[in-house]
């Protein structure tokens, strides 16, 4: 349903109930997601993003039940990701004289996604539009996510559209902050940061300086993804810039896999480790783990302790997506350590601790190793590993 945000501005996007996966299978999304668009009536019309190729029929029924697409003179793209680009052909053929405002980089992107020869426009940091009695403002937002991503700003309205910057994964049939559980939206906003934004972290403090310093008031903030920030909308900048600078809370991941239980055995006895010094933790068997909810989690945390038996003279293959996450992330500010149960030659813990010092995780403590099923001693070499963990991450 159409949503007013501000006078004359018209949320005209789609919910997502069902979605479950995005990026392919990349990103879960348990809570579903909504793809933002939003349509400003001046003197000009004015898209600025659409939505998914899938909802596109939605999105052009949303329009029309503002004004006639035909009429539409300015299409802005953000991004071109094809959950905000999606909609762009099916727009453009209703108004194909109209202009498409893309950033600098967005002049390769969106013309590379869908080859067609639309009316181009690139736009960098504080290039304006005149639109009537308001205009628009553009800020570059390289890699926030993409090297094409850009903030829209309407004067007047004090209304900032920044695309996926302080969006969440997060279906709902409300469009205001204000209106949700916010329980349920800080879980998504946190769990699209840890997973999306994390490696931009630098980026992402020296960004929202720079915005804060073009003084722009900032009433509303409509991202592409989730509910619209209007109570209190710098809460999300604020939350932000705290996720960016990655100082972790005192606690503990300790993450698994096992085949016999061995290596779970030991795992249960790092985390009494742990306990023991105060530290809380939560462990996750691999297999079976969200792993976007372990990502979060290890986000959160100062340490991350990684158990796996030796397969094959190395870690048993599903811990592989987790040590390239962690590669690719970039965590910063964590200290890890490595355990794990084996039978011949038992090479995973070396493994193991030698991707988190390439990772730039400080190894707290040697890691151990139990051949066969893990004796009593092996288990309180387990648990005086937790207790290590505990104190690196006390910084004791
Ligand atoms: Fe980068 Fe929501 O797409």
């Amino acid at each position: 349903m159409v949503t007013e945000i501000v006078e004359g501005v018209y949320w005209v996007g789609v919910v997502d109930w069902a979605l479950r996966h995005f990026h392919g299978y990349e990103l879960h999304t348990p809570r579903g997601s909504t793809y933002n668009s939003y349509l400003i009536k001046d003197e000009k019309t004015v898209v600025v993003d659409t939505v998914w190729g899938p909802f596109a029929d939605d999105f052009i029924a949303n329009v029309r039940d503002v004004v006639d697409p035909a009429t539409i003179d300015i299409v802005v793209a953000n991004h071109a990701e094809a959950d905000h680009s999606g909609g762009l052909p099916a727009i453009m053929r209703r108004c194909p004289e109209a202009t498409v405002v893309v950033s600098k980089r967005g002049a390769e992107s969106v013309p590379g996604h869908y080859h067609r020869e639309w009316n181009f426009k690139a736009v960098g940091t504080g290039d304006k539009i005149d639109i009537g009695k308001h205009e628009l403002v553009f800020v570059e937002a390289p890699m926030l996510h993409w090297p094409d991503s850009m903030f829209t700003y309407l004067t007047g309205k004090n209304l900032l559209m920044p695309n996926d910057a302080f969006g969440q994964h997060y279906a709902t049939d409300r469009r205001f902050n204000d209106e949700v559980d916010q329980l349920e939206l800080y879980e998504e906003a946190l769990r699209y940061y840890a997973n999306i934004l994390t490696p931009f972290s630098d980026l992402v403090i020296k960004k929202i300086d720079e915005v804060l310093s073009l003084n722009l008031a900032v009433d509303v903030i409509a991202p592409s993804h989730g509910v619209i920030w209007r109570d209190d909308p710098l809460q999300i900048v604020g939350k932000y810039k705290e996720w960016a600078s990655q100082v972790p809370e005192q606690r503990a991941v300790i993450l698994y896999d096992t085949m016999w239980h061995g290596t779970r055995h030991m795992a249960e006895a790092v985390g009494a480790g742990l306990a023991a010094e105060g530290v809380p933790y939560k462990i996750f068997y691999a297999p079976v783990a969200e792993r976007n909810q372990v990502l979060t989690e290890i986000f959160r945390a100062r340490a991350v302790v990684v158990g796996s038996p030796t397969v094959n003279r190395g870690y048993i293959s599903t811990l592989g997506t987790y040590m390239e996450d962690l590669r690719g992330l970039g965590f910063k500010n964590k200290v890890g350590a490595a355990f794990g149960s084996y039978g011949w030659s038992g090479e995973a813990v070396e493994m193991i601790e030698g991707h988190l010092k390439r990772c730039g995780i400080e190894v707290a403590a040697p890691g151990v190793r139990a051949k066969w099923q893990p004796a009593a001693d092996d288990l309180a070499a387990s648990t005086d590993l937790g207790r290590a963990v505990a104190r690196a991450v006390k910084g004791a």
